[in-house]
């Protein structure tokens, strides 16, 4: 007859004196210890029955967790980025946060909730009374914690339930993947797209304020316009990855004043664009001095003469800034004859 068929065998031995226990007050203890009290068995002690629900409760967690990791990996594959679902009472967010949220979460409250299952119904719940011991461990003491761990091992019956063991390491085995599939949002690697904007032949200029092409006429001297290329929208998914490299600001100047050669042939009656992303680290420039010619970049005050190329006359920018070549259309509308001819922004990008 196994320990299992006669529960009764698991039971602690009755000890008249628990360890570190003291029954009685006396002159160097003063205060009595009542001791532990009567170990109450519970039910899957003595019920193998109620012992195998336990284990199948804990196994059912343990694959319903296997199954949220798959639906991770489901939703993350199946489910496109712009989808969003409504959601009592947060209202509408993205359907795909929605699916990995709630699978991962899942996935760990059911590894979590099957270990305390287990821990709660079918590990030896046993009370035992320790005396205190010096921090550092004796070797006799080291032997015991080993025999513990050895003793917990068996209690815990990971090598009889078998069930519960496999799939608690199916459970666990499959969870990293969650996190190894989110690594597929560090590529692809950016390759050229950091050299290039959306401008090309042909994009109107739109005054970023109003939404609408602008014309020679629009531009006066000494004003500040900040515009964006034709058909980038504010609602475009990608409109912070594309307006981050294309916005551009146009002044006019008189012509006399336009000191760079090719500056004059790039623009169009005066009127110049440049791009409006600082060459230092990237920042908006914002400020113009319409008597010198001369941009702000509030971030680090470097300066930049758009009357001649872009250049820079002050702080710790590296270069100039690169200048969009502009036109008009048939139909009288500022467009951009091209893309920037070098990449916007910090010299960072020029050594790649
Ligand atoms: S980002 Fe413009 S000066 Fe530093």
């Amino acid at each position: 007859m196994s320990s299992q068929d006669n529960p009764e065998e698991n039971l602690p031995a009755e000890q008249e004196h628990a360890p570190g226990a003291v029954t009685v007050a006396d002159e160097k203890n003063p205060f009595a210890d009542p001791g532990l009290p009567p170990h109450e068995h519970r039910v899957q002690d003595i019920d193998e029955q109620a012992a195998k629900r336990s284990e199948r409760t804990v196994a059912l967690l343990f694959t319903v967790s296997m199954l949220a990791t798959v639906g991770f990996i489901a939703s993350y594959v199946t489910i496109g980025i712009d989808t969003s679902v409504y959601v009592w009472p947060i209202g509408h967010i993205s359907a795909l946060n929605f699916a990995l949220g709630t699978c991962l979460g899942i996935a760990l409250f059911c590894i979590g909730a099957g270990a305390v299952h287990w821990a709660r119904t079918l590990m030896s719940d046993e009370e035992i009374a320790d005396e205190r011991h010096p921090i550092e461990a004796t070797p006799e003491v080291k032997a015991k914690v080993m025999a513990d761990f050895k003793q917990g091992a068996k209690e815990s019956a990971l090598g009889r339930r078998k069930l519960i063991r496999n799939t608690m390491f199916g459970a666990l085995a499959l969870f990293p993947l969650s996190g190894v599939i989110l690594l597929r949002d560090l590529g692809p690697l950016p390759g050229t797209k950091l050299r290039h904007t959306i401008w090309s032949k042909g994009k109107l200029l739109v005054n970023m304020n109003t939404n609408e092409p602008l014309r020679p006429s629009d531009i006066q001297v000494g004003s500040l316009t900040f515009v964006k290329p034709e058909g980038l929208e504010e609602h475009d998914h990608d409109f912070q990855t594309e307006i981050a490299k294309a916005a551009t600001m146009i002044v006019r100047i008189q012509p006399d004043n336009i000191k760079d050669k090719q500056e004059l042939e790039w623009s169009y009656q005066g009127i110049v664009a440049y791009s409006k992303i600082c060459t230092h680290v990237g920042c908006p420039i914002s400020l113009y001095e319409q008597q010198t010619h001369h941009v702000l970049c509030p971030c680090h005050q470097s300066t930049f003469d758009l009357s001649d190329g872009g250049r820079v006359i002050f702080g710790p920018a590296g270069h100039a800034l690169p200048q969009l070549r502009i036109g008009v259309n048939d139909e009288g509308y500022l467009e951009a004859l091209g893309d920037f001819e070098e990449p916007v922004g910090p010299a960072f990008w020029e050594r790649g």
